[in-house]
């Protein structure tokens, strides 16, 4: 997966770049942050001028605590639930007041700020912060349950794929392995048709193998 992702990452504002890697440049927090919030209920695409914009003014977490909350809301306009907004500048100015600026580096010290959630707290930690957590959103839910065959409806089978992602997670690259499995689900391991040809790891997967990818993940009775 991390060879893959060297050669097929999606290019992303908020992301480094293997070249950048290479001479060292490493995440920075408060993008990988923002990025995670922008991204919680809204396209990538649609992320992409917002994020731009949002740097470009405030080029740090201490810049957004000392921002004019109307400012912020007014910038927002657009991604729509607004209470992301407004959590967003109280989780700025709770890092700035009470962490002297800087991110805590783990996923609990992530979770105790505002409009940071499990997910958010795995993606982050992970991402900006190189630790081994296990980052299971839709993506990868659909990814998960059909490299296995797990069965179980969601959301009853989420306990069983947090388990196996956690065993896949490698110690080294965590966040970058997260993110490949973004791209994956995103670009090959898609709902519909995936293209599994193109796929790095379509040998070790059981619906592949049985034809039945699209039975995958399966949903909830109604
Ligand atoms: N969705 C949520 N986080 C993401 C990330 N870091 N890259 C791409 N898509 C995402």
């Amino acid at each position: 997966m991390l060879a893959w992702y060297d050669r097929h990452a999606r290019t992303l504002p908020w992301r480094i770049s293997p070249a950048e890697r290479a001479v060292g440049v490493v995440p920075d927090p408060y993008r990988v942050w923002l990025s995670e919030i922008m991204l919680q209920q809204t396209t990538v695409q649609a992320v992409k001028s917002y994020f731009d914009s949002f740097v470009h003014r405030w080029p740090t977490v201490t810049d957004l605590a000392a921002a004019d909350t109307e400012d912020v809301m007014k910038a927002w306009a657009g991604l729509g639930y607004y209470s992301r907004a407004r959590n967003l500048k109280a989780c700025a100015e709770a890092v700035a007041r009470d962490h002297g600026g800087r991110f805590p580096d783990t996923e609990d010290g992530l979770r105790a700020l505002p409009g940071i959630g499990p997910y958010t707290a795995a993606a982050i930690s992970a991402i900006a912060f190189d630790r081994k957590a296990a980052v299971v959103d839709g993506n990868i839910e659909r990814v998960f349950t059909r490299l296995f065959e797990i069965d179980t409806p969601l959301p009853s089978a989420k306990p069983e794929i947090r388990a196996a992602v956690d065993r896949a997670t490698p110690a080294d690259r965590p966040g970058d392995f997260a993110q490949a499995l973004m791209d994956l689900g995103a670009t090959i391991c898609t709902p519909k048709r995936p293209a599994c040809a193109l796929c790095p790891i379509d040998a070790h997967c059981l619906a592949r193998a049985s034809g039945r990818q699209e039975q995958f993940p399966v949903k909830p009775a109604k």
